[in-house]
């Protein structure tokens, strides 16, 4: 396996620490999940559709952990049981809750609240230490449930990020507001719900709907992001005295907003000059924006902990990707999954790994790969295709048009060219000739082939598995390898050669090739030699088997020895 970076190197860029400091825990966050998402007319829910390697979910849910909030509810109904897996699949602590038939985001808060007050119970009652979470006594006894700061974002906000959100926690916190929310000023503010601020002090008075809006309000750039603090307490009381009296008839969690400010409490909002932060998704337009645009986030913030960009508007890292210092990407690599890659090391250009680990000073170019390792100071391609479960050892080479699955290739061993391995096990300092094939597939199972280590395989050899060649053996150019070959040994298997002198000047006469050979055997010569030559030659073979021309490229990799074959 690669080694781990010395000074802690990975981890460094893309938002993996807590974003939190020394803030009281958020009781919970709440990601609303629950709706269609009708306008990216897909089978795929909104919340599902993906950005950056992640789904939005999987990014809000991301940002929502970096609060180390108590509880995580995502509330799902549309295709409930895919948003449902993909939630517990992110977190399988998220407490998943069903919003009934009921519409609107202050319907879904309700049973968001709802299930996390019972839950705060059960707590309480299996005597669990439930800190900072619930009531213990006093005015407000158990029958209330959670405690402290709600955090409500919606599902759908892909570059929302955990500083993003401890910053608007901390204003909540500073101010000892009721309600703080999350706004952005927009050119184009249509299909948005409005901020009404009160004249001098600012507070906000009313989030209005687009639908709901007069001309005037209409007028107003600042928009509600759907990103929210409420102190649980005012949220409970003020979703209990919800209507759904508007133009979509829906229960609006914006509503919350005027039950608050009528028992006293201030709701404020916090301005973010990032309209892209907090921009929804809600077609495949802004899903391409957002995404190019998270793009261009993650690799600023990698070229900031040191690594080489040559064109970022032509490389694509997925959020969850891990770089270390002095990584350098060439222009068309594009990085997914889990890949990490190591100091040093180069990728590209036009290559895309997924899941791949390249350990440090390793190469990699034109290559496709998932789910493969590549050692440290190896070199891959080009035009090299690395299924999964590909080993390359340190130091090995995976070359031009070689396909590679299920094999471990050993530290300073090379498939230089042209070939397939596939179910092979390679040892240590071994050269597989060019054109190589493991015949891994009987048409029912695979089988294994076995290369051990200081191993000089011929080119254009088939390795028919299961077989093993041993250490140090070699093979014939042109083998069709059915046994084991032992260690030290040659394995050679290929029909032998006859030539048949004068053929071509007297089946092909008056050809340029004819013309040639006359020119070449000077005149008179061959036209009667037939099957003489043939008969030297063969004799010649078979005293010179001892000597079988054995054709690998040697540990330089130079070219003439296979194709010398
Ligand atoms: C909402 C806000 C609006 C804000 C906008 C920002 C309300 C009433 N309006 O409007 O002020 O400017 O977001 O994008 O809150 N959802 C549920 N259950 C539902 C309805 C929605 O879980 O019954 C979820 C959706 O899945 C989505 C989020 O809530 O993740 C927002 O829903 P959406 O329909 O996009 O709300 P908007 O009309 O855009
Ligand atoms: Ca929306």
């Amino acid at each position: 396996m690669v080694p781990t970076a010395p000074q802690g190197d990975l981890h460094a860029a893309h938002g993996s620490t807590p974003a939190t400091h020394g803030m009281p825990r958020p009781a919970a966050v709440v990601v609303l999940a629950a709706g269609q998402g009708t306008r990216m007319r897909s089978a795929t829910p909104k919340v599902l559709h993906a950005l950056g390697g992640r789904s939005m979910l999987g990014h809000a849910m991301t940002a929502a952990r970096e609060l180390d909030p108590v509880h995580v509810a995502v509330v799902v109904r549309h295709e409930r049981e895919r948003v449902a897996a993909a939630a517990l699949e992110i977190d399988e602590a998220a407490l998943v809750v069903d919003q009934d038939e009921i519409p609107g985001t202050g319907r879904a808060v309700q049973c968001a609240l709802d299930a996390l007050d019972a839950r705060a119970h059960a707590a309480v009652a299996a005597g669990l230490d439930t800190t900072a979470v619930v009531h213990d006594g006093g005015e407000h006894p158990l029958g209330d449930g959670l405690d402290g700061a709600v955090v409500v974002l919606a599902g759908d906000i892909p570059l929302l990020d955990g500083a993003a959100l401890a910053e608007l926690l901390d204003a909540h916190h500073a101010d000892g507001n009721a309600v703080t929310i999350l706004t952005t000023e927009l050119e184009d503010a249509t299909g948005y719900g409005r901020i009404v601020r009160e004249q001098g002090t600012g507070d906000v008075v009313a989030i209005v709907e687009h639908a709901d809006a007069t001309a005037e309000q209409r007028e107003i750039r600042e928009i509600n992001s759907s990103v929210y603090v409420f102190d649980a307490a005012v949220l409970r009381r003020g979703l209990g005295g919800l209507g759904s009296d508007n133009a979509q008839g829906e229960v609006y969690l914006t509503d919350v907003i005027a039950s608050a400010r009528a028992e006293g409490g201030s709701v404020r909002a916090l301005l973010s000059d990032d309209p892209m932060l907090v921009e929804g998704v809600n077609d495949r337009l802004a899903l391409a924006t957002l995404g190019a645009e998270l793009n261009r986030r993650i690799l600023a913030d990698w070229m900031r902990a040191g690594v080489t960009v040559v064109d970022p508007g032509t490389t694509w890292v997925d959020a969850d990707v891990e770089l270390a210092q002095d990584v350098t990407l060439l222009p068309g690599t594009q990085l997914h999954g889990a890949t990490r890659v190591e100091s040093g090391a180069t990728i590209g250009p036009d290559t895309t790994l997924t899941d791949v680990e390249v350990g440090p000073d390793a190469t990699v170019v034109r290559t496709h790969g998932s789910l493969a390792v590549i050692g440290e100071g190896a070199s891959v391609g080009p035009f090299a295709y690395l299924r999964p479960g590909t080993v390359l050892g340190a130091r090995g080479k995976i070359g031009t048009f070689v396909e590679t699955k299920n094999a471990e290739i050993g530290a300073g061993s090379k498939v230089p060219h042209l070939s397939y391995i596939g179910d092979a096990t390679i040892g240590e300092q071994s050269n597989v000739g060019a054109a190589s094939v493991t015949v891994n597939y009987d048409g029912v199972h695979k089988h294994r082939t076995v290369i051990g280590s200081h191993a000089r395989t011929g080119a254009d050899n088939m390795f028919v598995a299961p077989v093993a060649v041993g250490d140090g053996a070699y093979t014939g150019a042109g083998s069709i390898i059915t046994r084991d070959v032992p260690a030290g040994a040659l394995g050679v298997s290929r029909s032998q050669q006859t030539n048949v002198d004068g053929w071509v000047e007297r089946r092909r006469p008056g050809t340029a090739a004819a013309e040639a050979a006359a020119r070449a055997n000077g005149a008179g010569e061959g036209s009667d030699a037939l099957g003489a030559q043939a008969q030297r030659e063969l004799a010649e073979h078979n005293a010179l088997t001892g000597a079988v021309p054995v054709v690998p490229d040697d540990d330089a990799g130079s070219p003439e020895s296979s194709e010398s074959a």
